[in-house]
């Protein structure tokens, strides 16, 4: 069959227009697919989806919920790896009323959280890809859930912070929560940030941890009642389990009997993600978000250098790269406004490598396990909620999403990297590091965009003619095709439309050109986009259609996919239709 261009990365297309439609829409000649759904069989064994006959030991088998990030890992052939986050669950959604216990929620809900990895296949289509569905063909998927064992590795495995009564080791953790964004390492790993930890845990917070829980938003009370059938989730129970959520989590998605780690080295709080890039000195680089209002961007730098190569020698040495090196945090200094631009110069500022703290009175354990408290102290600035923060692999800059804050203006004075009050549709910022080298603690920055309605006059598309570009608000993801343009997907359009996805070069005459691709259903967020395939698909994750604006399962304000009377959360694949 003769092949057509099908380049996400250069082909033209006309832009959707915002709107509220229960359906996913994409640019005029393209298309999508839903690859995988909430309920899906993984694992072998797994019952017919039935949202009136869940049970722990099904959703244990089942494709979780609210999938947020997405990654492929090429195997052989036709075939590849889909690595999805499952951030956290709308019980109001899940369960039709009457059906089931409080008990029976908390026990399936708790197993929709984590990640899975299924196989999928090319589909005839160019572009196109679909669940590989006969899972005697699919030995490498997998679940992984609340009780999977991970190893804690770094400085702080094994401080006492880190230990319970079930674990006196402080080294071994049941489970993954929230896990939000992610990144597929250059190695072959995914990693995953465990972003909002703090609501699973309920009760009475221990008074001599006041400060810490207080810094990381762990207030207890009734929370999700989780401690009810899990007492690890009662803070009187256990005052520790709280620190060992809020990591980063590296998965050999290839290897369904490895052991998951939670690695200490990239610190704790409310990972958005982590992404890795190769500096030339061959020290792996990893950029983190922490996504709450006012709290910082991260970078990591490991000791050790990057082996090449993909043999299982190589993968084994680079997975021990994120547990020894420097973790630093981020300062950004405006050069003033009067240039016309925000921008100015940064600095990452070291809190600690794997043995010395740079932090006075606390030591390295401290700092990873309260790692806000630690940058607290070495005055770096305060964000509008980091998210994603990924590298550009064609122009070497890094690009992070600031996805709003509301208080910008009153609680955080305006600053130049910060410069709107009340923020509500968030920034694109752009950071190119000095020298063009990822492992050095100087960088240049500038707003590439300043989102909102472009007929505002707040708004700044990377200098693009404004009558030429689609509305954008609250950027949280972001990701590259192979020609280096950014593409974003948006969470919580403040604009009165639903979430999507937009394209937007980043050099050349078209730098800030936001051209929307598709948008997602109502209620939904847009998540994961990936463009795979040499430009050819475009993964993305509709994540908790359905939620808020007063939906019930028997009134519903979004049914899609529409496989019947409630929404479910899906992996899609867009691709340029035949
Ligand atoms: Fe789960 Fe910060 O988005
Ligand atoms: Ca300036
Ligand atoms: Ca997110
Ligand atoms: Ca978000």
């Amino acid at each position: 069959a003769a092949r057509t261009t099908q380049d996400l990365g250069t082909t033209p297309f006309r832009p959707v227009a915002p709107n509220t439609v229960d359906a996913v829409r994409t640019a005029p000649g393209f298309t999508h697919d839903v690859v995988i759904r909430w309920g899906d069989a993984v694992l072998r064994g797994a019952p017919k989806f039935d949202a009136r006959n869940q049970s722990p030991a099904a959703a244990e088998r089942q494709f979780g919920y609210n999938c947020d990030y997405v990654g492929l890992i090429p195997t052989t052939g036709d075939k590849a790896l889909l690595v999805v986050n499952h951030e956290y669950t709308n019980e109001e959604l899940m369960f039709p009323a009457d059906t089931y216990t409080d008990d029976e929620i908390k026990l399936i809900s708790m197993r929709n959280h984590g990640m899975s990895v299924v196989t999928v296949k090319r589909g005839l289509v160019p572009g196109s890809w679909r669940q590989v569905k006969n899972l005697r063909r699919a030995p490498q998927n997998r679940r992984i859930h609340i009780e999977t064992a991970f190893a804690l590795t770094g400085p702080a495995a094994g401080d006492d912070r880190l230990k319970t009564s079930a674990d006196p080791s402080g080294r071994r953790v049941f489970g993954t929560l929230n896990n939000c964004a992610g990144s597929t390492t250059p190695w072959g790993t995914v990693l995953s940030g465990e972003e909002n930890f703090n609501q699973y845990f309920d009760g009475v917070p221990d008074p001599s941890l006041a400060t810490e829980y207080a810094r990381y938003g762990i207030a207890g009370g009734e929370g999700r009642g989780w401690s009810g059938v899990d007492p690890r989730f009662g803070l009187g129970n256990e005052p520790n389990e709280p620190h060992r959520f809020g990591w980063v989590v590296e998965v050999d998605p290839t290897d369904p009997t490895s052991t998951p780690m939670k690695h200490t080295m990239l610190g704790r709080f409310k990972h958005e993600g982590a992404d890795v890039v190769i500096a030339r000195s061959g020290q792996a680089v990893a950029y983190m978000g922490d996504d709450e209002r006012g709290d910082y961007l991260y970078k990591f730098v490991s000791s050790g250098t990057f082996t090449p190569g993909t043999g299982r020698r190589a993968k084994r040495a680079n997975m021990r790269l994120l547990t020894e090196g420097t973790l630093y945090v981020a300062r950004l200094t405006g050069d003033g406004t009067g240039d016309g631009e925000y921008d100015g110069t940064g600095a990452w500022i070291p809190l600690c490598t794997d043995t010395e703290s740079f932090v006075e009175g606390m030591t390295v354990a401290e700092v990873l396990v309260f790692t806000r408290l630690a940058a607290d102290a070495v005055g770096p600035t305060r964000m509008d909620r980091p998210e994603d923060v990924e590298h550009n692999p064609v122009n070497g800059k890094v690009y992070a999403a600031l996805t709003n804050n509301t208080q910008r203006g009153t609680r955080f004075p305006v600053d130049e990297a910060n410069p709107v009050s009340g923020n509500r549709n968030g920034y694109v910022l752009e950071l190119t590091p000095a020298r063009g080298n990822h492992a050095v603690a100087r960088f240049t920055w500038n707003l590439l965009l300043v989102c909102g309605d472009p007929a505002s006059a707040e708004t700044y598309f990377g200098g693009f003619p404004k009558d030429d570009v689609s509305p954008i608000s609250c950027p949280d993801n972001v990701t590259f095709d192979d020609r280096g343009n950014l593409w974003v997907s948006t969470d919580g359009n403040a604009l009165g439309s639903n979430d999507g996805i937009f394209r937007v070069p980043v050099e050349g005459p078209e730098r800030g050109k936001v051209q929307q691709f598709l948008t997602v259903p109502r209620g939904s967020e847009a998540c994961g986009p990936l463009i795979a395939d040499g430009n050819r698909s475009l993964f993305f994750a509709v994540q908790h259609p359905g939620e808020d604006d007063g939906s019930t399962f028997e009134t519903p304000f979004s049914t899609w996919p529409h496989t019947n009377d409630f929404p479910r959360p899906s992996v899609c694949v867009a691709f340029q239709a035949r």
